[in-house]
């Protein structure tokens, strides 16, 4: 069933878990993550992020996501991840999108809480909950690849805290992404997380918190990350490098056992769906404690 950002984050804080965000450029990663979601008994948040309309446009992939949260048997919300245009985020609306994220954390902070009221008036005419972003999470999230910059994350890219109760305050924003030492893409090294940041936000702001760049973080930090007030994670760079894994050893195997053999683009569609679903099995059990 097709379900608001809010609810679904509510559910999280109920049960004092976070609610996985899985970035979904193909039918095989909404599969996956509506299918693992359905086995396991979670709710599921599947996002399509502006930076993916080169790959999918969200014309073509919104109504497919709408209409697979609408018909499946756990609680989906349908969301747009990293929206930094508002006419883009009514088309989304539009289409029947239960959650969005407006991202003016590039921006000057007056006219981020500007354009995120717009954006809050805007939810407020559908059915749908509203993410802000305050700091800095490196680049954004586009699909095509890219290291992490910030192991070590400098302390001036955190978010503020105070800055964020006035943040939300002033916009009423319903989640909000903040930077603790996370950003998107694959990590150089071991990443280095402020957890004393995170339970000062979410001590000062009372707001479930979400974290951006949420693959390839260690399953123990994903645990004290969660007990500091994290209810949505954004998973999405390492599943996509397990099934492009997966693809060259589809395409070895073929050819190990026979150079003229041909290979099928179903096997590899089979295989990034099987792929995906054993990383978003890992996590969402992670995410829900039931795994250490
Ligand atoms: P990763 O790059 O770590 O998968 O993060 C994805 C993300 O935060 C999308 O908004």
């Amino acid at each position: 069933m097709l379900i608001n950002l809010k609810d679904i984050t509510a559910i999280a804080e109920q049960h004092t878990m976070a609610i996985g965000s899985f970035n979904c450029p193909s039918l095989e990663s909404i599969r996956a993550s509506i299918d693992t979601a359905e086995k396991l008994g979670y709710p599921v948040i599947i996002a399509h992020a502006q930076g993916h309309e080169d790959i999918v446009p969200l014309s073509v992939i919104g109504p497919i996501m709408v209409a697979l949260a609408e018909r499946s048997s756990a609680p989906v919300c349908v969301h747009l991840d990293h929206c930094e245009d508002l006419c883009y985020m009514r088309r989304a609306l539009d289409l029947g999108f239960t959650g969005v994220m407006f991202d003016g954390s590039m921006l000057e902070y007056e006219r981020n809480v500007e354009l995120a009221k717009r954006a809050a008036d805007m939810c407020g005419q559908f059915d749908c909950g509203l993410e802000c972003e305050l700091g800095s999470m490196g680049p954004r999230e586009n699909g095509r690849g890219h290291e992490k910059e910030n192991v070590d994350t400098p302390d001036a890219i955190y978010t503020d805290p105070k800055q964020a109760v006035e943040f939300i305050g002033s916009t009423g924003c319903d989640l909000l992404a903040v930077s603790f030492g996370t950003v998107h893409g694959i990590y150089k090294g071991t990443p280095h997380l402020s957890f004393k940041v995170l339970e000062e936000l979410r001590c000062h702001t009372m707001t479930p918190l979400v974290m951006h760049g949420g693959s390839g973080v260690s399953d123990s930090d994903y645990h004290q990350a969660i007990q500091a007030g994290i209810r949505k994670i954004n998973y999405y760079t390492y599943g996509a490098k397990f099934a492009g894994e997966r693809v060259k050893k589809v395409i070895s195997d073929f050819q190990g056992l026979d150079q003229s053999a041909i290979v099928y683009w179903h096997d590899m569609t089979e295989a990034v769906y099987d792929e995906l679903c054993i990383a978003f099995e890992h996590v969402m059990n992670v995410f829900a404690n039931k795994l250490s």
